[in-house]
């Protein structure tokens, strides 16, 4: 297959994680005899640099003609003190709502030679292996009227949603959990919130469309305890934006390591764009240390999602996996009797794998 991607590095230590993981889809598609054609541009801090606005317009019209979009990560000191719409991060919100990316799918996955660093006992999280699908357009973060009122007595913001936004995430749960283990929580406070109501409505109409996934209901506040009592019972997890906002990063510390954590923002045709969930890391930019494996793991993702090539993303998941079960890692990760090397090493030991 032919598949064109547009590769965003943006900032700190975002060149290097996406130009190995570059490296690793090359190997991809000359295994499998597909052709990968990558196109980079500027976003973030490095395109206020470049282009005086973080989201230049050339990077959108590249985007919108993609397969797939690979990001590094966004921000640093540098740009800090700027105003608010010429903020780094303005660039990758902009890029989400152009896009109309409106699901976020961040997957939890505990690595064996790794459970050492969770915070959780390793008999807890151990085998746990969830997907959260968080509803990215609506909610509390955008709903009007928000405001301050009665000379800043009283405040107000608004969660709004409409049917057609949480019928299509509710949607694409579903077709996640179909690919997975086939079990579905949908997680909600619908003892108190009209929203949730709704949003339970909307999971029992479209569940007869998928009889083979078991779909059960949540509330949140239980979902948050169960996430750090027992991770393992989760398979796909589908809720709001703002509960997904704070699930997710919940979730995100089961594993004890920021360096290894995918993430996805996709809509219904399929064009998604791809990026760790970590950050720019300037403390390390620039010095071959940065973990490229959550990166690595988010092209996975690309493959799976935007290009259907189910058993390519296997072989990279189980690459990363196969490397660090020889214990080889990074400086941020800490294996017991492992060898440390470079970022770019690491990402050579996946290719070869
Ligand atoms: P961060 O995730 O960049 O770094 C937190 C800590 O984890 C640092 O000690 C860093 O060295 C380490 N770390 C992160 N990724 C690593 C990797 N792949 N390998 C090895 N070590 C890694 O978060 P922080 O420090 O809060 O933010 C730094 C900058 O990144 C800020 O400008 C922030 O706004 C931006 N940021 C951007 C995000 C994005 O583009 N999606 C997300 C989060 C933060
Ligand atoms: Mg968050």
């Amino acid at each position: 297959m032919e598949k064109h991607i547009v590769v965003l590095p943006g900032d700190g230590i975002g060149p290097e994680v996406t130009k190995a993981t570059k490296g690793v889809l090359e190997t991809v598609a000359a295994q499998f005899g597909h052709s990968f054609t990558f196109e980079t541009h500027d976003i973030g801090g490095s395109a206020i640099d470049n282009h005086g606005t973080p989201l230049p317009e050339d990077t959108v019209a590249a985007c919108k003609k993609a397969d797939g979009i690979l990001l590094g990560a966004v921000g640093g000191p540098k740009w800090d003190n700027l105003p608010g719409h010429m903020r780094p991060e303005k660039g990758l919100l902009g890029i989400r709502k152009q896009l109309g990316l409106f699901a976020n799918l961040r997957p939890v996955k505990g690595f064996d030679s790794l459970l050492h660093a969770s915070p959780l006992k390793p008999e807890v999280v151990g085998g746990s292996d969830l997907l959260i699908v968080r509803e990215l357009t609506g909610g509390l973060y955008f709903g009007e009227p928000r405001e301050r009122r009665n000379n800043g007595q009283d405040v107000v913001d608004t969660l709004a949603y409409s049917r057609h936004e949480m019928e299509r995430i509710v949607e694409q749960a579903f077709q996640s959990a179909q690919v997975r283990r086939n079990k579905l929580t949908s997680v909600d406070k619908a003892n108190v919130l009209e929203s949730s109501r709704m949003w339970r409505e909307v999971v029992e109409e479209k569940k007869s469309d998928y009889p083979e996934v078991e779909v059960e209901h949540m509330l949140v506040d239980a979902a948050a305890m169960k996430l750090v009592t027992n991770p393992g019972y989760f398979d796909v997890i589908v809720t709001e934006n703002m509960f997904g906002d704070i699930l997710s990063d919940e979730a995100s510390v089961l594993t004890g390591s920021l360096g290894m954590l995918p993430s996805a923002s996709i809509r219904q045709d399929g064009l998604g764009l791809y990026e760790p969930v970590h950050g720019s890391a300037p403390d390390i930019a620039g010095e071959d240390k940065a973990n490229p494996l959550a990166t690595i793991l988010s092209a996975a993702m690309m493959l799976r999602y935007s290009f259907n090539m189910n058993v390519e993303a296997d072989e990279i998941e189980s690459a990363v996996h196969a490397v660090l079960n020889e214990k080889y890692h990074t400086a941020d990760l800490k294996i017991e009797g492992g060898t440390q090397v470079s970022g770019s090493e690491l990402a050579k030991k996946v290719s070869e794998h």
